[in-house]
């Protein structure tokens, strides 16, 4: 109910303003550096900390809810997508920029019911900038409404898109090679290091469309959401409807836009989560 969804939005904002206090004191720390799924794949101990607070908190909270978190999945925990209450959780997305002080690090974490995400909540602590969305409700950048762009034309876009972690050469190709056609037909390419904060980039009409292979549910479930309040449109880059575990989203301020991106892709495939 709605009243429920009140109480699970103002719960997860406490939560995260206390965890927002561990990115913070670890952003200007000495950190451990460990590798995962390949030697650009980063993480710290305070990934794995702040995951720690956020699930031990909400758990507190709403014992029967259930969990999805990066670091419990990079530690061998099984991603469950089901019905009930699950809460999305990355507790470092940037932890790249984490570790290089670049300052676009975000807590993203949504709450899905029925496997539809009804609360998206994405904070840098380092900027202290809060987008926040409730399904229905809007999106809201430091409790101000945002907009997306409204842009349809390609040629006067500003897009953001990755390279991402992984290092196989065939999926660098393809990313480079989106990249390469992009460039040719917009105003400029960006590359902040962070699914979660380009998702809240196009909600707020900074950029006018993000796409990325190779992310996982928790990069851009919060994301999707506050982009879709914010007005703009999100969907699987090969033009179908967005799928949470497929790995892959466009978001772009217009309809129009997707329909102008998603023929230039070369789609790159990878396992569900
Ligand atoms: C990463 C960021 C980055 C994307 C990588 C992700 P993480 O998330 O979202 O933008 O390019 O593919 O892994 O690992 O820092 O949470």
């Amino acid at each position: 109910t709605e009243k429920e969804i009140e109480i699970y939005y103002n719960t997860v904002l406490d939560i995260v303003s206390l965890a927002g206090k561990v990115v913070n004191a670890g952003f200007s720390a000495a950190k451990r550096i460990e590798t995962k799924a390949s030697a650009a794949d980063l993480v710290t101990e305070f990934d794995q900390r702040v995951e720690e607070i956020l699930i031990k908190h909400l758990q507190e909270k709403f014992p029967t809810h259930k969990f999805i978190g990066e670091e419990s999945s990079s530690a061998g925990v099984q991603t469950v997508f089901g019905d009930d209450p699950t809460w999305i959780i990355d507790p470092i997305d940037g932890t790249t920029n984490f570790v290089h002080g670049f300052p676009f690090v975000a807590i993203s974490i949504a709450l899905a019911i029925n496997k539809q995400v009804v609360i998206g909540v994405i904070y840098n602590p380092v900027l202290d900038l809060l987008y926040t969305a409730i399904h229905g409700k809007g999106a809201y950048r430091n409790g101000r409404p945002i907009k997306s762009s409204g842009q349809t034309d390609l040629a006067l876009s500003q897009v953001a898109g990755e390279y991402g972690s992984s290092r196989e050469p065939e999926v660098l190709t393809a990313k480079c090679q989106n990249l390469r056609v992009i460039i040719e037909k917009v105003h400029s390419i960006r590359a902040i290091g962070s699914a979660a904060m380009n998702l809240c980039l196009v909600a707020e009409g900074s950029c006018d469309a993000y796409f990325e292979y190779g992310i996982h549910i928790w990069d851009y479930a919060a994301g999707d959401l506050i982009a879709r309040e914010a007005g703009a449109y999100t969907c699987d880059p090969s033009g179908g409807p967005l799928n949470l575990l497929h790995r892959c989203i466009l978001c772009t301020a217009t309809k129009k836009l997707a329909e102008q991106i998603s023929p230039l892709l070369t789609h790159v495939n990878f396992p569900d989560d």
